[in-house]
């Protein structure tokens, strides 16, 4: 596959707009050590994942140890370190498309992609994540991407999926 390579976002507190929510953030918890859970889950929710000078920063204005902010961070599965791709590729977990071969698909997109669930191709393209039900289970198995929902998505068509949302046209 050819890679078109996007340049890596700067992290966030080098970008003035969200170096402000940030900001913000902390200034509404008060500054309270206690206060890290709410901080580090506002900053997952509005500026879509916590970086590691985004953690060492609050463990700064919280004044507790980095470790300690970065425990959370690693413990709690909602949070993520990197930013997304361009295209955020979710093979569904549910019972249904368990028993319809999801895992298969999975393989396959891991091996087409080069990367693990839970990844960011190199290019920016495409994060790789599993979910759970999305309410189709007649039309199981299921990819989305983005808004889009696949169903029946055998592996042949899968990568015709990837293909086309890893720049080969719809990205
Ligand atoms: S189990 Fe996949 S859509 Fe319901």
């Amino acid at each position: 596959m050819a890679y078109q390579l996007i340049e890596a976002p700067p992290d966030p507190l080098a970008i003035p707009a969200q170096r402000a929510i940030i900001d913000r953030i902390l200034a509404g918890a008060g500054g309270t050590p206690g206060a890290a859970m709410v901080v580090l889950n506002e900053l997952q929710g509005e500026i879509g994942y916590v970086s590691l000078p985004m953690q060492e920063y609050v463990a700064r204005r919280l004044r507790i140890p980095r470790s300690q902010v970065y425990g959370v961070v690693t413990f709690y599965s909602f949070f993520t370190t990197r930013p997304r791709g361009q295209h955020t590729v979710k093979l569904c977990l549910g019972t249904a498309c368990y028993v319809g071969g999801v895992t298969t698909l999975i393989e396959k997109a891991q091996q087409f992609l080069g990367i693990r669930v839970g990844e960011t191709t190199e290019d920016w393209r495409i994060t790789l994540e599993t979910c759970r039900c999305v309410g189709a289970c007649s039309q199981a198995p299921i990819v989305t991407v983005d808004g889009d929902v696949y169903g029946r998505v055998r592996p042949e068509q899968l990568r015709d999926i990837l293909t086309r949302y890893s720049g080969g046209g719809a990205g």
